[in-house]
């Protein structure tokens, strides 16, 4: 079967330096400089894309993640400087509300080779599906102890192979034998260099994901692919055509944080986190449309938001 160029230089890394970590997978299938799923010209997004985030069904999205920040604004005293940083922030349509509706606020994109957080500010550290799509390290546990997951070649395709841990594993979650699960050190990583970067305020973090005690749900780990709004458990197939995502452990990142001086609030579902947002006025501001088809589309959106998305994903706040 032809293969694409990605996966015929992945499967020549393979040939030539054996079995390859999934995270260095993970990079190149979402990140290679020209061919990864993030890089194409083509856009992963939207109807003809592969899946939609909560950010592209603005504005009633970005204008309730602003009605928050403004709250956190008030609460930090309107400090000198006030900065927004937002990272993985895609085509940025959060970005593009939330700066419409804080036009004060210093608003910093960070993406993949573009942009970089401030060294130390006061603000707010902005994400939706940002640590979701961070490469991951994938183990399953053995008595022996946790056996590390790396892509080979069998049968002339891309497979599964087992091995030991190619690099220290500075934090595994507790498992029982058989059990599959990913560890995304790189999200530890960030959650550090912004608690070192951020002074005072807050971390909010909208993504899919479980806390410590859910990930039992998922005993052979969460990967996902997803290809033209269908989510598949094969993540090997088509490295570069497809999404790849991986739960976010919510615990990992609140843990991680609480040391470092970012004490996390409990964890909420958007729904209910959008729901707070949206109790002083009933969103009457966020749903504010010059028109009757303009708000009764922004209604729509608002349910999508809630019920669609809302249950399945979750948000964190860190508060520092
Ligand atoms: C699933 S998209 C979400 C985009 C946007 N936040 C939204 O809600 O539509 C994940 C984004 O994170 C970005 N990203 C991945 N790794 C990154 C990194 N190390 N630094 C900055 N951005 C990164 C990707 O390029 C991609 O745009």
């Amino acid at each position: 079967m032809p293969v694409s160029e990605l996966e015929r230089q992945i499967r020549e890394e393979i040939t030539r330096d054996g079995p390859m970590p999934f995270d260095r997978f993970m990079e190149l299938a979402l990140y290679h400089p020209s061919l990864g799923y993030y890089r194409r010209p083509r856009d992963p997004f939207g109807a003809s894309g592969d899946y939609y985030t909560s950010s592209q069904l603005q504005p009633v999205f970005g204008r309730l993640i602003a009605q928050k920040i403004a709250e956190w604004e008030e609460q930090l005293g309107r400090p000198e400087g006030f900065t927004l940083v937002e990272l993985g922030s895609g085509r940025g349509e959060a970005g593009r509300e939330i700066r419409t509706r804080l036009p004060h606020a210093r608003y910093i994109e960070v993406e993949k080779g573009a942009g970089r957080m401030p060294e130390r500010f006061v603000g707010v550290v902005f994400s939706n599906e940002f640590f979701d799509a961070l490469p991951v390290r994938v183990l399953r546990f053995d008595k022996a102890g946790p056996r590390e997951r790396f892509v080979g070649i069998r049968q002339d395709r891309l497979a599964w192979v087992e091995g030991d841990p190619y690099a220290p594993l500075p934090w595994m979650p507790p498992g029982e034998p058989g059990q599959i699960c990913e560890i995304c050190l790189e999200a530890l990583r960030w959650v550090e260099r912004i608690a070192q970067s951020l002074e005072r305020g807050f971390v909010l973090t909208i993504d899919y994901g479980y806390t410590e005690r859910e990930r039992q749900r998922f005993p052979q780990g969460s990967l996902m692919s997803y290809h033209q709004h269908t989510a598949h458990e094969d993540v090997l197939t088509s490295p570069g055509e497809r999404d790849i995502t991986a739960h976010v452990n919510f615990s990992a990142l609140a843990d991680h944080g609480r040391p470092l001086g970012l004490r996390p609030l409990p964890l909420e579902s958007q729904a209910r986190f959008l729901l707070s947002i949206g109790e002083r006025d009933e969103f009457r501001s966020a749903l504010h449309a010059p028109d009757e088809a303009e708000a009764r589309r922004h209604r729509m959106l608002l349910k999508t938001l809630l019920f669609g998305m809302g249950e399945t994903f979750r948000v964190l706040v860190q508060e520092k």
